[in-house]
């Protein structure tokens, strides 16, 4: 290839840039799938732990195999010991609770302590020992940086639950109800994988350059904590709380359009009709029900009609994150923890898009078209 540059759309959109077996994102159809199998239906037939192994290992385990990998994640779900000294710091960082800086900070210190190597540098085994530790032990770290900021002692995970009811335990101290738990494994499963997202590129572009684990989920966190990408469930319920009362639904939605500001858990970038995550997301809260999921409904109803009427043609539906927050709310999850609780479950997906960029690939390299004054220019005396 000579020096001439090839156009893409902006942002890479339909730009394909590998290829993956993990799963694919059908926008216009309102579909995405892990491997061969429908997201949705995974979410509403298996575990949280099944669909892990369906992601790393490339088949849904059986019973034995499923024993195996359970009894192989619990102890790795442990609060790290090394971590124990310095997490009050990193928990307490800071005039607002961050807790994916916290993640991201203490999952780097883990790594070093670990001496997690260049995937470059170590075989497949390796590299699935090292993404399994990250994802067993990040919501033990996310529980306990937010106990540790409100001042709670940290808690240790128990064996008896499963990767869900721990997420509500470590949080609580309370065995959740199996309604819930089963709720939010649920939306843990509907949200572990979906396509090549900006984290999940994030992640393989550093794993392409045949970095450690840690380094390639750290890149993803960052780009995950963006509001146009993770950040937005609690903002989209914060968006609930500001409006109200059903009466005051279009004036709100007429307001912020006129800004030019957006709708948060609205709109997205693939799909162009219904996410099918919200959609689940909805009868899940509609089963647990309450005036919440009552008037969040009502809403949705309405900011759809209002953007359908603002913005003609572009297809703006709720997104993963509207019913997100209202599921989450309705478990007792607090709203420092909504966008945390998606990576507890999208560490799963980035790893085993770690797994397979380190199995083979190419360094990822694009260009960009340099547009700045014609070069060189003359330097400047100083
Ligand atoms: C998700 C998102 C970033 C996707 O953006 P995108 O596909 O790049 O869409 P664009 O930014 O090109 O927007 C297309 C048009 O729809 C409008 N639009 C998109 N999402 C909107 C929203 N939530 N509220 C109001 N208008 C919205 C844009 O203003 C733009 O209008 P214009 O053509 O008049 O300029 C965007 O929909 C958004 O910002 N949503 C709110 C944040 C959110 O919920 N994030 C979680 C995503 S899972």
């Amino acid at each position: 290839m000579g020096d001439e540059l090839i156009e893409v759309p902006a942002g890479l959109r339909k730009v394909v840039v590998t290829t993956t077996e993990l799963g694919d994102v059908h926008g216009d159809e309102g579909f995405y799938h892990y491997r061969e199998y429908s997201a949705i239906d995974l979410a509403q037939a298996r575990t949280f732990e099944d669909v892990w192994f369906l992601m790393f290992e490339g088949h849904l385990p059986a019973q034995a195999e499923r024993d195996a990998f359970v009894a192989e994640l619990t102890p790795l779900r442990a609060l790290p010991a090394e971590l124990r000294p310095v997490l009050p710091a990193i928990a307490l960082a800071g005039p607002r609770f961050n807790p994916l800086a916290g993640l991201r900070t203490a999952l780097s210190l883990l790594g070093a302590s670990r001496n997690l190597l260049p995937l470059w540098d170590t075989d497949t085994a390796q590299h699935r020992a090292d993404a399994k530790l990250i994802c067993a032990v990040t919501p033990t770290i996310l529980a306990a940086l937010y106990r540790i900021r409100a001042g709670l002692e940290p808690l240790e995970p128990r064996a008896d639950l499963d990767s869900a009811a721990n997420w509500l335990y470590l949080i609580s101290g309370a065995v959740p109800d199996p309604k819930r738990a089963r709720a939010v494994e649920q939306y843990l499963i509907a949200t572990v994988d979906h396509g090549f997202n900006a984290s999940t590129f994030t992640a393989r572009v550093v794993a392409s350059a045949g970095a450690d684990v840690v380094s390639a989920i750290a890149g993803a966190i960052g780009t995950f904590s963006g509001p146009l990408h993770g950040g937005a469930p609690d903002r989209a319920l914060e968006g609930l709380d500001e409006i109200g009362s059903v009466d005051k639904v279009d004036d709100w939605v007429r307001e912020k359009v006129e800004n030019g500001d957006r709708i948060m858990g609205f709109g997205h970038a693939v799909y162009t009709t219904d996410d099918p995550r919200s959609l689940m997301l909805r009868d899940i809260a509609r089963d647990i029900g309450g005036d919440l999921v009552e008037f969040a409904t009502t809403v949705e109803q309405r900011v759809v009609e209002i953007l359908a009427e603002l913005k003609p043609g572009r297809q703006l539906y709720a997104n993963v994150e509207f019913y997100a927050g209202v599921v989450m709310e309705l478990c007792g999850i607090p709203r420092a923890l909504f966008t945390p609780t998606f990576a507890v479950s999208r560490v799963v997906g980035w790893c085993a898009n770690i797994l397979e960029q380190a199995a083979g690939g190419k360094i990822i390299r694009p260009s960009a078209r340099y547009v700045g004054p014609t070069p060189p220019q003359p330097v400047p005396a100083g």
